[in-house]
């Protein structure tokens, strides 16, 4: 039977209780297993069997792992079939980077069109299980898209805390098309994610957030399933923006889980990639680099600022987990500037891909590594790409119309350069003149 540990003080808690913390010393919150009785071959044939059934909860890539998720009957599962995303190989971004080959997993492919979908199905399950009739988060917008949906499919009501105004369209469309209540905060991300904490804290509303750890458990299946595309070969490094660092954090739990069972024989470095303007982890980094052994704490970045709005956070919860992946996998942490996102954003696009710019700081930073030697160019490097495209459409145009900018420190306009523009091109709604400018 899973129970909730403390990855603190250790103390565990049965997966019945409603508490997103350690009641005992309010740390952060592991689903643990049994691993004793896990047979390696054995799972791996199952989860390979199961991806030709034709059951929802086989061909979820995430519910098809079950055996490492929390328990919930058929009947409590709450799924759109999420995960199953594809691996893409991607030559021009490989060339850009300075590797020899690259792979973009597509999470951006999912129900909502971002990754927030496989920790909402174990989310929803589990607010099901505990008979939650309201839902909650705060969200830079694709975790309020993706918990409006599947309360939606669960028939909850989802109350979502959203920094006013700073949210792509396309994600806050969402919300208000699932039939979320949508409270558009006079604030920003990290001031709406201690009001639906403490909201969350007084009342019946159920916290989807990340710091729940039943949502990391659905997020830890990116891991599974990208090994299983692979065959069961894990990469040599894995690449993945940090934000509120839940992803990461579920990414290094899932490679960790299968390395403890034997699925796998090694870990791969697991390296977070941070926005310039939004990068309290990579600080965090740069100073534990210098101080070896002291006792580190996150210094939260008071108004963070970037253009990519899904990882404009300052104080995210989880970094002791993002801390102990980076600890168990070896890894590093990165930044990139504004320019360095918008170009590499770009690069993604003319590979026929595209992603939103949160997604695209891992390709900008794994180029960053490569040109520092951090990374060789003959690595098997797989990166995770974390929202669609279409989610910030207002980015890409501008960037391509040569019209992005942003507001620095002081408040003044920095204008981007767009190296890789695709302007568009106005013509006269005229035959003979639209093939004269075509030159056919
Ligand atoms: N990429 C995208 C597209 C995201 O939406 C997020 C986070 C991240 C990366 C970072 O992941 O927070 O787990 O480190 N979005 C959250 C939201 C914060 O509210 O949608 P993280």
């Amino acid at each position: 039977m899973p129970s909730l540990r403390c990855i603190n003080c250790q103390s565990e808690f049965p997966t019945s209780q409603r508490i997103y913390n350690c009641p005992k010393c309010s740390g952060l919150l592991d689903v643990v297993y049994e691993a004793r009785e896990f047979q390696a071959e054995k799972m791996k044939s199952v989860w390979d069997e199961r991806r030709s059934s034709s059951k929802s909860i086989d061909r979820s890539g995430v519910w098809r792992f079950r055996e490492l998720l929390p328990e919930a009957k058929e009947s409590e599962i709450v799924t759109m079939m999420e995960g199953d995303t594809q691996i893409w190989n991607a030559p021009r971004s490989a060339d850009y980077a300075g590797m020899n080959s690259l792979s973009f997993k597509h999470l951006g492919m999912n129900p909502t069109g971002s990754f927030k979908d496989l920790g909402m199905t174990t989310g929803i399950t589990q607010a099901k299980r505990l008979n939650a009739t309201s839902v909650a988060c705060a969200s830079t917008g694709n975790t309020s898209a993706s918990m409006a949906a599947y309360a939606a499919r669960a028939g909850m009501n989802a109350f979502v805390f959203i920094p006013s105004g700073q949210i792509a369209l396309g994600k806050l469309s969402q919300a208000l098309d699932y039939g979320a209540i949508v409270l558009q905060i006079e604030g920003d991300f990290d001031d709406a994610m201690r009001l639906v904490r403490e909201v969350a804290n007084k009342s019946p509303l159920y916290l989807l957030n990340s710091v729940n750890p039943f949502r990391l458990e659905g997020q830890k299946t990116i891991a599974f399933e990208m090994l299983q595309q692979r065959g069961w070969k894990a990469p040599d490094l894995v690449v993945v923006p940090g934000g509120n660092l839940g992803n990461s954090s579920a990414i290094a739990k899932g490679f960790h889980e299968l390395l403890e069972r034997g699925v796998i024989e090694k870990m791969p470095r697991i390296t977070i990639i941070q926005a310039e303007g939004a990068n309290p982890l990579y600080r965090m980094w740069v100073r534990r680099r210098e101080r070896e052994g002291t006792d580190l704490k996150l210094e939260p970045v008071a108004g963070a600022n970037t253009l990519a709005t899904a990882i404009k956070i300052g104080a995210p919860l989880s970094w002791p987990k993002a801390m102990r992946g980076l600890q168990w996998s070896s890894g590093e942490v990165e930044q990139v500037t504004e320019q360095e996102i918008a170009d590499a954003k770009a690069m993604i696009g003319l590979d026929g891909i595209g992603c939103e710019p949160a997604s695209a700081v891992t390709l900008a930073g794994l180029r960053k590594m490569v040109a520092a030697g951090a990374v060789k160019p003959d690595e098997d490097v797989v990166a995770i790409l974390t929202g669609h495209v279409l989610k910030d459409p207002d980015y890409t145009v501008n960037y391509h119309a040569g019209s992005l900018s942003f507001t620095g420190k002081n408040g003044e306009r920095v204008a981007l350069k767009s190296r890789f523009a695709n302007a568009f091109t106005r013509v006269p709604a005229e035959r003979d003149a639209i093939m004269g400018i075509l030159g056919l």
